[in-house]
């Protein structure tokens, strides 16, 4: 009985290591919990791209959204820990929506960490017939208004809604949240003046506030996005302390080989040092993660440290979900 034991566990052990030495053998989806042509949706379409050639395989993007992403990441958790299914996500999806949301899963427990990516500073942009050009006129306008202006989001915890909370938190302004499944669907409302503002990550404003259909007042950084200098920083502007960053990061479902997160790890990596994929990410003022920080271990101890951060201040803004 103890030989066949062994036998099948030999077995089981050699399987694994075939399995990992193969990987990949098929096509690979990163599941994006937010809309197409957004910001999560365009990093992720451009590590992609680059991926799959040190991967040698088609890596497809799958945007499955809803919930502040809380749906897309369920999906990839309950996909099976072979290294065919990748989250994509980021502070929103990773730390924010364990404190909001009853997800059904844990975000430690049941995700192994793959990679940190870049992050997003964000922007406070408006629609252009807000009569205001400097954030101390927008904020003036905020606190006139009769009603609380519309701030698009990409729904409760996701990154553009955390923003809003703390920039409720800041300026004592009320915001009335127009959720949507992503922030390029809000773009969309916001270029068109259906609605009054984002709190956008940059990437995902950039090219409509340099094209002039939408109005940008400062960034939550304490230095200004080398792509879009001209935007004063939240210091600069009147708003001091406002500071926010939204970092992204891929995961996989726990149990995955080791083997095949050091592949997925090295191909995201290999990508992020890539000039050519450098300069499109950082022309959408992206900022990139520093190269010590590119290691599955490096992305799970910051996911720790800032689900300690972010909690405590989610949980007392008591945000209601449906
Ligand atoms: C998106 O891609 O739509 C965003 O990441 C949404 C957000 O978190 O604000």
């Amino acid at each position: 009985m103890r030989k066949i034991a062994l036998a099948v566990f030999a077995m089981l052990a050699f399987c694994s290591v075939a399995v990992a030495q193969n990987f990949p053998s098929r096509p690979i989806t990163i599941v994006v919990p937010f809309s197409a042509g957004g910001p999560s949706d365009a990093m992720c379409r451009i590590l992609a791209e680059r991926m799959k050639v040190a991967l040698g395989e088609a890596i497809l993007v799958e945007n499955v959204t809803g919930a502040g992403g809380s749906i897309g990441v369920g999906r990839a958790v309950r996909s099976p820990p072979d290294g065919y299914t990748v989250s994509f996500g980021h502070l929103g999806t990773h730390v924010a929506n364990g404190a909001i949301y009853k997800l059904g899963y844990d975000l430690l427990a049941d995700l192994d960490p793959v990679v940190l990516l870049p992050s997003n500073t964000m922007v406070i942009v408006s629609k252009n017939a807000v009569p205001a050009k400097t954030l101390k006129e927008f904020l003036d306008w905020l606190k006139a208004k009769a009603t609380p202006a519309s701030a698009g989001t990409a729904g409760a915890g996701s990154g553009s809604h955390i923003a809003g909370l703390y920039f409720e938190n800041l300026t004592g302004i009320k915001l009335q949240y127009v959720p949507y499944r992503g922030t390029g669907p809000a773009m969309n409302d916001l270029v068109a003046g259906q609605i009054d503002l984002i709190l956008d990550q940059m990437s995902n404003s950039i090219q409509q506030v340099r094209a002039g259909n939408i109005r940008a007042y400062a960034v939550t950084d304490t230095k200004r996005v080398e792509s879009a200098s001209d935007i004063p920083t939240t210091d600069e502007a009147g708003l001091p302390g406002f500071h926010m960053t939204l970092w992204s990061g891929m995961w996989v479902p726990k149990g995955t080989p080791n083997d095949v997160i050091a592949k997925l790890n090295a191909a995201a990596v290999d990508a992020l040092n890539d000039p050519a994929v450098r300069k499109q990410l950082e022309n959408l003022g992206l900022q990139m993660p520093p190269n010590d920080k590119l290691t599955p271990q490096a992305l799970g101890d910051w996911q720790k440290a800032e689900i300690a951060k972010w909690w405590p201040v989610i949980k007392a803004a008591n945000v209601k979900v449906e």
